[in-house]
């Protein structure tokens, strides 16, 4: 694998890197408001690496939403964004329903908290698990990719309520954007042929769910995405002939991730949603957010466990790495990202520094050519913007480092969601053969080998 260098190209931007972190003159409002003793306290406390979540900056989030948007808005929480259960009580207990795609994901919600009613699953694969979850759950409501996925759900005979996942024909001008050519959703020229398959059962579809895009923080992105997602599901409906009781039209809404990064604009979403409650009322609008309430909570606690150098830069190693934060290197955060805060010292006579992970792997690379004072082993670094697609939408199990912990912290408290996993814990569940395939085979636990018949 190739080590990545800090360019125009993984920037995006001409400018250094390490310019457009600190030379804009403004410190970042997450930086400069970060509970900074608090996240020292929970890394002396708790080790590291550690998540800690702060539930005040979900409220907040939740907050915004609820201030901006119509209140007929049924606003869910997309738990890939995060499904660690403790976090995902916390916005269940805020008022928000559930987007799921995977049985974990709907266990989750439910044990959570969230009303059955509120949770839409969805996702192009609804494993038997997810299927016996969603009949004893019977008023969740399902989100079906594609036309063989209706025909497979209509012979299972399940009760639950569905919508349709229509693609987008339309392009979408998101950062992670979900187009034409995207492979989810059922295409408008399928239509035809999902009408006729409803005509033959009793099988309910109730409206439609389109989703094109993540991470846009122009907010005339988003309104244009939501018009194309309304747009395209009034013309379903026709093709269908039905009244939609249900219109999910996404969101993508996104935070600022670099120094030069904006928030986004509510008030002119919110004033498109509610042209848009008005104009199809009664029929009950959905918005699904993952990113936007959680990616600013995250802080991602690691510590200086040695110093290098990279690139004629100095760089410390530390005991995290992109196996607990693979996110920022997918968006180029690595690259353009805001820098850690070091915890427990001022940014005094700052140099260009690479925060290393410890993983035996080229690129990981948690931050590149930040400006940090220099660093000594058992300094505690606290990334922000972890809160999202960080821990669960890393590769956890590469190089075998138990899992962090996970906490929830407020003002005073602090709650631990998920212990320090032990390296014994990493072996749970697997079993060694001894002398496999021979008559003197042992297995050191009480799973037994199988033989299947010869083909
Ligand atoms: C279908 C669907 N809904 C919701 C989301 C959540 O997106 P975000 O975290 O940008 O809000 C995604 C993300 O990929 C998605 O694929």
């Amino acid at each position: 694998m190739e080590a990545q260098t800090c360019s125009a190209t993984s920037c995006g931007s001409t400018t250094t890197c390490a310019d457009s972190q600190v030379d804009n003159g403004e410190i970042p409002a997450l930086i400069a408001n970060a509970p900074v003793d608090m996240l020292a306290r929970i890394a002396e406390t708790y080790g590291t690496p550690t998540y800690a979540y702060d539930v005040r900056r979900v409220q907040a989030q939740i907050d915004g939403l609820r201030a901006h948007l119509p209140s007929e808005i049924d606003l869910l929480y997309s738990l890939k964004a995060n499904p660690s259960l403790g976090l995902c009580g916390v916005i269940a207990d805020g008022g928000l329903g559930a987007d799921v795609a995977s049985a974990g994901e709907l266990q989750t919600a439910l044990k959570a908290g969230f009303a059955p009613e509120r949770i839409f699953s969805n996702g192009p694969y609804k494993s038997p698990e997810t299927i016996a979850l969603m009949r004893s759950a019977p008023r969740t409501i399902l989100s079906i990719d594609s036309v063989s996925e209706l025909e497979k759900l209509i012979a299972l005979g399940l009760s639950n309520r569905a919508v349709l996942r229509l693609r987008p024909d339309y392009p979408s001008t998101a950062s992670c954007g979900i187009g034409q050519d995207s492979r989810f959703g059922i295409g408008f020229d399928e239509l035809e042929q999902c009408r006729e398959i409803l005509a033959s059962s009793d099988f309910s579809v109730v409206g439609f769910h389109v989703f094109s895009g993540s991470q846009m923080t122009d907010s005339a992105a988003v309104i244009q995405h939501l018009r194309n997602a309304l747009d395209l599901s009034l013309r379903a409906a026709e093709v269908l002939n039905i009244e939609p009781e249900i219109l999910n039209l996404g969101g993508g809404f996104g935070v600022p991730y670099g120094a030069t990064d904006r928030e986004l604009d509510l008030v002119p979403i919110g004033q498109e949603l509610r042209n848009i409650v008005d104009r199809v009322k009664p029929t009950r609008v959905v918005i699904e957010l993952g990113r936007y309430i959680v990616a600013q909570c995250g802080w991602y606690l690691t510590s200086v466990v040695g110093l290098q150098s990279r690139g004629g830069r100095q760089a410390a190693v530390v005991d995290g790495g992109v196996h607990h934060r693979s996110e920022i290197c997918s968006l180029g955060m690595f690259a353009r990202g805001l820098p850690p805060i070091t915890l427990g010292r001022t940014n005094a006579d700052p140099t260009p520094t690479d925060i290393l992970g410890c993983l035996c792997l080229p690129h990981d690379v948690l931050v590149e050519s930040t400006r940090l004072t220099g660093l000594a082993v058992g300094d505690a670094l606290a990334f922000p913007n972890g809160g999202a697609y960080s821990l669960s939408a890393s590769p956890l199990s590469f190089l075998s480092h138990p899992l962090p912990v996970e906490v929830l912290f407020d003002g005073a408290t602090v709650g631990l969601i998920r212990p320090r996993q032990t390296v014994e814990a990493l072996l749970h569940g697997q079993s060694c053969i001894r002398n496999f395939g021979r008559p003197d085979a042992t297995n050191d636990s009480d799973t037994s080998t199988t033989q299947l018949a010869a083909e």
